[in-house]
């Protein structure tokens, strides 16, 4: 590994991937806040098909299992997530309903049409929230639902600091007003947008970091680009707790129209 400093985007992706392969979940969220969100989806039977985009190692696909009816195809660009997905579905017996797939978000390997329900937390920014939006919605059923977890500002000004770090990972980053008009202009009426409650980040997400940061930097000792990605990392938990008042997580539910 080169010795350069590299942002988490051009980090090794085995790095990321045995990083974030230890904690339960890739993203903010909680069981809670997807339960919340499913609550706005209609007309769900055993027949349904779901996808779960960007699924990681599958904490939000399980907790879908365990209380919507129907099938869900996990999809996420690595390998090593996909492996861990199907192996805690097998050990939940889910086997049969929940089957993950490696795949691209930004070309899905489905056909038109195929899904009631297009799942997707924390991953839409990697592509763009109104491109996946649209791109999304062709491989949904008529009155199908989407529902979409994206980073969001939740005011009109922030400090400038934190506009140019979440500008620069996520260029399109908008408030929650503004990414409810992208939905609807992508092709979907509205149907519900709430705000993640701050736990989702604290207990589900920076906290169970910790122990892998301090594994991590024993263990690579020496290599700049894993000491400048846990900083980063631990910027990005700093910058929480200074900055949460101005973005967070939102969660969008859509039906297509
Ligand atoms: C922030 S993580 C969220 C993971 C999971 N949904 C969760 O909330 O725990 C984003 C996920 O999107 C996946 N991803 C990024 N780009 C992708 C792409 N082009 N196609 C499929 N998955 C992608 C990453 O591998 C990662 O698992």
């Amino acid at each position: 590994m080169s010795n350069e400093v590299k942002t988490i985007h051009e980090f090794d992706a085995t790095l990321i991937c045995e990083y974030f392969s230890s904690i339960p979940r890739q993203g903010p969220g909680s069981p809670e806040a997807t339960l919340k969100a499913l609550s706005f989806v209609d007309n769900l039977t055993e027949k349904s098909q779901i996808a779960d985009l960007g699924c990681g190692t599958g904490g939000q696909a399980i907790t879908l299992a365990q209380n919507a009816p129907g099938s869900i195809a996990g999809l996420d660009i690595f390998p090593d997530f996909i492996d861990k997905f199907n192996k805690n579905a097998e050990k939940l017996n889910l086997q049969n309903r929940v089957k993950g797939v490696v795949g691209d978000m930004t070309n899905l390997p489905f056909k038109n049409e195929e899904f009631d329900l297009i799942w997707s937390e924390g991953a839409i920014d990697g592509m763009g929230f109104e491109k996946g939006l649209r791109h999304w919605r062709n491989f949904l059923k008529m009155d199908g639902y989407v529902a979409v977890s994206n980073l969001s500002w939740f005011t009109e000004e922030r400090p400038a600091e934190l506009e140019k770090y979440y500008l620069t990972h996520v260029p399109d980053m908008g408030t929650v007003w503004h990414n409810v008009s992208i939905l609807q202009k992508a092709g979907y009426a509205p149907v519900a947008a709430f705000v993640l409650p701050e736990a989702c980040w604290t207990d589900n997400y920076f906290a169970p970091q910790k122990a892998v940061q301090k594994a991590f930097l024993e263990k690579y000792a020496g290599n700049t680009a894993v000491e400048a990605f846990i900083a980063d990392t631990r910027y990005q938990a700093a910058q929480y707790a200074k900055c949460k008042q101005y973005f967070g997580y939102a969660f969008y539910v859509g039906r297509k129209v």
